[in-house]
């Protein structure tokens, strides 16, 4: 495995270079501001009428329609919502710069055909593993996020030296940034967000809140054992590692969770895990993503409603200071 930091990286590919990013949301915002601050010549390019151009103007930073930011731009950046990528490119595409590079965050559109990009343009991919609040502000407090870069399509023979650039000017080389391919990025991220971190832990999460009030818990216990202890078993598991958690834990934790544990997350579960998996490399996801984006995202509604409807939910707001 290659991580590299700084040191390794050449800025020199992005001097002098205008990098254009499309949309001003949870990676725009960051990415946008980390560039900034990198001193990056840049521009944020947005819709018409769009909500985000004072928050962009009041960041100092130049703004302008779509169009018009991307054909100034030797760098354009795609930071809008993926399933709106595919749609956002055949808008843009007669305004690319011959020989300009197109970057992504997420491998997705690329990955599964939603946008074929232009013969004579470089794609690359810098995806910071995190969301973009954290990049910001571990940005300024001198930090960096890790983060995957790929090559695409490396048409002038520099997409390799921009990706990494790019990398290291919204600051993840000072974590690290490790070499992966579109595929790889998209699959594994895919992957964790529907098996693991983001769609497993918050359904065991609620799963354990539920079984604790219905054997006759009070919510509010049941929330702080539940919930409540998810941002410690994060933090130590950040610093120490797995091994180092459960060493940092009493006895009579360790044995619950060495006992109780595998019971849970038994093969049944990881049976499951390879279908979440099988969705994600066949496509299969990539296109619920587009219809459920094409039919006004009537499952995402639905399930933020029910998720603000939850017993837990008032748990957790009686608990607030
Ligand atoms: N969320 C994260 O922190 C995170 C982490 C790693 C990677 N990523 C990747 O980063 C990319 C951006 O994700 P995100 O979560 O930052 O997106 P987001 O916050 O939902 O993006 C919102 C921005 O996109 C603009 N936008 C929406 N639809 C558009 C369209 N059809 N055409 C042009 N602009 C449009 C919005 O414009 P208005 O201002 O006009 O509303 C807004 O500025 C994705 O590829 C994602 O997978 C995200």
């Amino acid at each position: 495995m290659d991580l590299l930091r700084e040191h390794d990286i050449d800025p020199s590919p992005l001097v002098g270079a205008r990098v254009a990013v499309l949309g001003f949301g949870n990676q725009g915002r960051a990415q946008s501001l980390n560039l900034n601050d990198s001193g990056i010549d840049l521009v944020v390019g947005l819709r018409r009428d769009s909500p985000s151009e004072a928050a962009v103007r009041g960041a100092g930073i130049e703004v302008a329609g779509l169009e018009d930011a991307v054909s100034g731009a030797d760098v354009v950046m795609m930071l809008a919502p993926d399933e709106t990528l595919g749609g956002l490119y055949r808008d843009i595409e007669p305004c690319l710069r011959q020989g300009a590079a197109l970057g992504f965050s997420h491998g997705l559109a690329v990955h599964f055909g939603q946008i074929s990009p232009r013969a004579d343009i470089d794609v690359y991919l810098v995806a910071p593993k995190g969301p973009g609040t954290a990049l910001r502000s571990l940005y300024t407090e001198g930090k960096g996020m890790l983060g995957l870069w790929a090559v695409a399509q490396d048409a002038t023979g520099q997409a390799r030296q921009i990706a990494l650039a790019y990398g290291r000017a919204i600051g993840c080389a000072r974590a690290g940034l490790m070499q992966s391919s579109f595929a790889e990025e998209c699959e594994a991220d895919l992957f964790n967000e529907g098996a693991v971190v983001w769609g497993a832990v918050p359904e065991i999460l609620v799963a354990g809140f539920d079984v604790l009030v219905e054997a006759g818990v009070a919510p509010e216990v049941a929330y702080m054992e539940c919930i409540g202890e998810l941002k410690l078993i994060a933090e130590l598991i950040e610093a120490r590692g797995v091994a180092g958690m459960r060493e940092a834990i009493s006895n009579t934790a360790e044995l619950g969770a060495v006992l109780g544990g595998p019971r849970v997350v038994d093969d049944h579960v990881r049976e499951r895990m390879r279908e979440v998996l099988d969705e994600v490399r066949s496509g299969r996801f990539a296109k619920a993503l587009s219809d459920e984006a094409a039919s006004g995202y009537p499952q995402l509604k639905a399930a933020r409603a029910r998720a603000r409807a939850l017993e837990v939910e008032r748990a957790r707001r009686s608990l607030e200071p």
